[in-house]
């Protein structure tokens, strides 16, 4: 999947949420979390997007085994040591911070000329704790991303999803991220 990088950064503020999508796969039900955590009129807290600190490795690694039910602690220690403080070489490890707590991530990487391709912005991973969705967060931790990728002189940003997970096709769909020029290939090495 890749596009412009034209929505993300941009948008959001009291978009009222959709009626009648169904469940989508790979996460939860859509509907209000019962805790949000991005800022509302309610005076929840605001939601601040930061590079990741050593000490948020706890917290990352807890939110993706949530998330994907497998707890993978030396996998994130070595994502921290490949991109936590390496914004210089194009690496980026990004937290949404609310309330001292981190309720998300993302990673990311500018690549140059992988696949025949100029330079672009590559998204690993997103994920927003299952409590903390549906208000924004996803799309502050895209943007801050994003603004990285600007900076570095990038102008497209790419990411590969499972065909099964539609809650994140659903949200990079609204981010404005289209199907793009390449094709994953694969097969089983026996
Ligand atoms: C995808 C994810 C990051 C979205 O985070 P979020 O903070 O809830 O996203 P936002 O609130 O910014 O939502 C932005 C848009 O995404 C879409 N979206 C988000 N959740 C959705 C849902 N459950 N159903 C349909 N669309 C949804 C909507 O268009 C939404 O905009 P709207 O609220 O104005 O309609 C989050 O659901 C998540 O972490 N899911 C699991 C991710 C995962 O499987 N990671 C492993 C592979 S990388």
């Amino acid at each position: 999947m890749g596009t412009r990088a034209r929505k993300a950064g941009g948008r959001r503020g009291g978009t009222p949420a959709p009626k009648g999508r169904p469940p989508a796969a790979g996460g939860r039900a859509r509907t209000r979390p019962a805790v949000a955590r991005s800022p509302s009129a309610a005076g929840e807290p605001p939601v601040a997007v930061r590079a990741a600190r050593p000490g948020d490795l706890a917290s990352v690694t807890a939110i993706d085994a949530e998330v994907t039910g497998l707890a993978k602690p030396a996998y994130w220690r070595g994502i921290f040591r490949r991109y936590g403080a390496s914004a210089k070489v194009g690496r980026h490890l990004l937290v949404a911070e609310a309330a001292g707590e981190v309720v998300g991530f993302i990673i990311g990487e500018v690549r140059d000329w992988e696949f025949g391709s100029p330079p672009c912005g590559w998204v690993f991973a997103i994920d927003v704790h299952p409590g903390a969705r549906l208000s924004g967060i996803g799309t502050k931790l895209l943007a801050g991303i994003v603004s990285a990728f600007r900076r570095a002189g990038v102008t497209t940003i790419r990411t590969i999803l499972s065909r099964e997970n539609a809650l994140v096709l659903s949200f990079f769909r609204s981010q404005g991220m289209m199907a793009g020029p390449f094709i994953p290939l694969e097969m089983e090495l026996d």
